[in-house]
């Protein structure tokens, strides 16, 4: 059976963009494949962090993968640093990866403005998610847009340690959702939607309230052209939430066009608020049952078991191709 693999970092509250990049993916190929998702704690901390959130928002950030649908029967979910292979296995990679491949890495580049002083983590941090995925001889990657470069260098990786050393990984492939790749933010939808925005406005947690959800998709930044038409280059507003809706509803982009092609954005924009809002309360009744439950530790434990047997076997296999041995 083939395998996907996926993580999310726990550094503040998901938005609609991490849910159908990465979460609602993984809930429809969980019947299809050997699931493994995981929370990238260690990603998260390549950026500073507030010790007491960033546990916290470990453990919530299972409820919502529990809550949005993943089921803990069809996939082994772990916390990345409970299996000390990550780092053991990325180190490696390290030192097998040259250094100018990942300043290329369009995120380091961005990150690396937006923070003083950034970490030499936040530059290796592709390596240790070539890990991740590596470890695990992942078929699949299910992300949004924005982590294919991250994925397609795992790849790149594969490849050169397989030439160097035989066959030692398997070459993952990036599965990016139709609709829904990258949602944009709702004020400025020239900008990737994003946990860490310094407007909130533009961006919708998956944990907002309907009045608060509602609110942002109505002042969602748009045209004077009031028509609902799906055109990236001049209409980036109402195309976001075509994108949104669709991604939703799973209906087409020509479809939604038609639907709505004699109203105009105020009705648009309060359907797209419907759409989202009948996801997102569900979603969130659950986690409010969940966040305290027993259950979860019982999960992550039975993870990090199943996990740190398959992945001591891939470290053993690559530290003795490269001489780490008696
Ligand atoms: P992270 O935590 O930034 O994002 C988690 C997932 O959400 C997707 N995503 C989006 N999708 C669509 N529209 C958006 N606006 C949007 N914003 C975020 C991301 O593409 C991602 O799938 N490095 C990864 C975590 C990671 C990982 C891995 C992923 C670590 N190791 C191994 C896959 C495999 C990250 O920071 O994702």
């Amino acid at each position: 059976m083939k395998r996907v693999l996926t993580g999310l970092q726990p550094s503040g509250s998901l938005t609609i963009g991490n849910y159908v990049g990465a979460i609602k993916q993984m809930v429809k190929y969980q019947d299809e494949y050997e699931s493994f998702l995981f929370v990238a704690d260690m990603h998260a901390i390549t950026v500073p962090q507030d010790p007491k959130e960033l546990s916290k928002n470990i453990k919530n950030l299972i409820a919502i993968y529990l809550a949005c649908g993943i089921d803990p029967k069809k996939n082994t979910i772990f916390i990345q640093s409970e299996n000390l292979y990550h780092a053991n296995v990325s180190w490696i990679l390290e030192c097998l990866t040259p250094y100018g491949e990942l300043g290329r890495m369009t995120q380091f580049k961005d990150k690396s403005q937006k923070h003083q002083n950034f970490s030499a983590g936040l530059l290796t941090y592709p390596v240790l998610m070539a890990s991740d995925i590596l470890l695990y001889d992942a078929d699949f990657v299910p992300t949004g847009q924005d982590q294919k470069q991250h994925v397609e260098l795992a790849r790149n990786i594969a490849e050169r340690v397989n030439k160097k050393y035989g066959s030692v990984f398997k070459l993952p492939e990036p599965l990016i959702p139709e609709d829904g790749a990258k949602i944009m933010d709702l004020v400025d939808p020239t900008k990737k939607m994003s946990k860490s925005s310094e407007n909130i406005k533009g961006t919708i947690f998956i944990l907002d309230d309907e009045k608060t959800i509602r609110k942002k998709i109505a002042s969602a930044t748009t045209d004077s052209q009031m028509i609902v038409k799906f055109d990236l280059e001049n209409k980036p507003g109402i195309s976001n939430l075509i994108n949104i809706y669709a991604s939703f509803t799973g209906m087409s982009i020509k479809d939604i066009e038609n639907k709505y092609k004699d109203t105009n954005y105020g009705i648009f924009k309060t359907e797209v608020a419907d759409v989202v809002v009948n996801t997102l309360i569900p979603i969130q009744k659950r986690y409010n049952e969940l966040i305290n439950s027993k259950e979860i530790d019982e999960i992550l434990d039975s993870g990090r078991d199943i996990t740190m047997k398959i992945a001591k076997e891939k470290y053993i296999l690559l530290k003795e191709k490269v001489g780490l041995h008696r």
